[in-house]
């Protein structure tokens, strides 16, 4: 193995690998060792521009901490995220579909019961979230597990303020009729985070960096494919440039004026208040006796 040149480096770096732990392994080394080739044949980088690149992603690693995630910010803003996404989710006709799990999810928030308060009260005008969990059958679904987080009305996540304090993020559980309901914050719209690396690139490719107003879902049941998704507000802006490309028209929602029964329960109850509501529909798991494909 020498004397390589443009022409057969490709060949000589895929058999490199033809003794790869595992078929996957193997499969996926050959595929990202084509297509970084083809694409580095396709722009002919100088020197410079290969330098740039490796410091590009060297950055991005650097900014990533307990609560900043520059490759999530990266894969999404590219459109991978969502590609993987859909990949991965052909769900069949009347499941909720997903998006984009993003970069501020906290595993194991805390568990509240229904009709908790989520948010602080000075992070916005409250919202009732509300909704139902059901399977294909239309079948309510008791104790599923949805998990709720949002941004406050200037568009932050609690860890972007403070990376100890929780707030408008928590798991509730549904009822025995499937039902389940919190109160949060009107969320904004907002830019994700714009001072690495990736912000960087928005602005030379000329695009801005917000996403539409909306409150993250991940909604758990036992014998259930499990829903990461969102719900957009129909008023937002942005819709028709969410800069990570996850919107999606049926997962849009009209924030209607919550019931007064469930409004007196809330933060004021002598105000209206704004509902964001959802039925979620959650397909069947897969059968356990299918063959899977082998994990790397
Ligand atoms: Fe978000």
């Amino acid at each position: 193995m020498r004397n390589f040149d443009e022409h057969n480096i490709t060949n000589a770096a895929i058999d490199s690998v033809r003794e790869a732990r595992s078929p996957r392994i193997k499969e996926i080394s050959e595929s990202l060792i084509r297509h970084l080739h083809d694409f580095v044949r396709d722009i002919e980088p100088t020197q410079a521009e290969w330098k740039h690149a490796i410091d590009f992603l060297t950055r991005a690693g650097q900014m990533c901490s307990a609560t900043r995630q520059e490759f999530i910010l990266l894969s999404d803003t590219l459109g991978v995220s969502m590609l993987v996404d859909a990949i991965n989710h052909r769900l069949p006709s009347g499941a909720t579909e997903t998006t984009v799990l993003g970069p501020f999810h906290v595993a194991h928030a805390p568990e509240v019961a229904n009709g908790a308060m989520i948010s602080r009260a000075e992070e916005g005008p409250p919202l009732l979230i509300a909704g139902s969990v059901r399977n294909l059958q239309g079948m309510p679904i008791a104790d599923a597990v949805v998990d709720i987080w949002h941004a406050d009305d200037a568009g932050f996540y609690d860890v972007q303020k403070d990376e100890t304090a929780l707030s408008s993020r928590a798991r509730v559980r549904t009822d025995a009729g499937g039902n389940f309901h919190v109160f949060g914050v009107v969320p904004a719209a907002y830019p994700i985070p714009n001072d690495g690396p990736v912000g960087n690139m928005l602005e030379s490719q000329g695009r801005h960096p917000y996403r539409p107003a909306h409150v993250h879902f991940i909604v758990a049941a036992p014998g259930h494919v499990t829903l990461v998704t969102h719900l957009f507000l129909q008023d937002s802006e942005y819709l028709d440039s969410d800069v990570v490309f996850g919107t999606k028209d049926s997962l849009i929602e009209a924030l209607n004026v919550a019931p007064a029964e469930l409004a007196a329960r809330g933060p004021k109850p002598q105000e209206s208040m704004a509902m964001l509501q959802r039925n979620f529909v959650l397909a069947d798991a897969l059968d356990p006796r299918k063959p899977q494909r082998q994990l790397i």
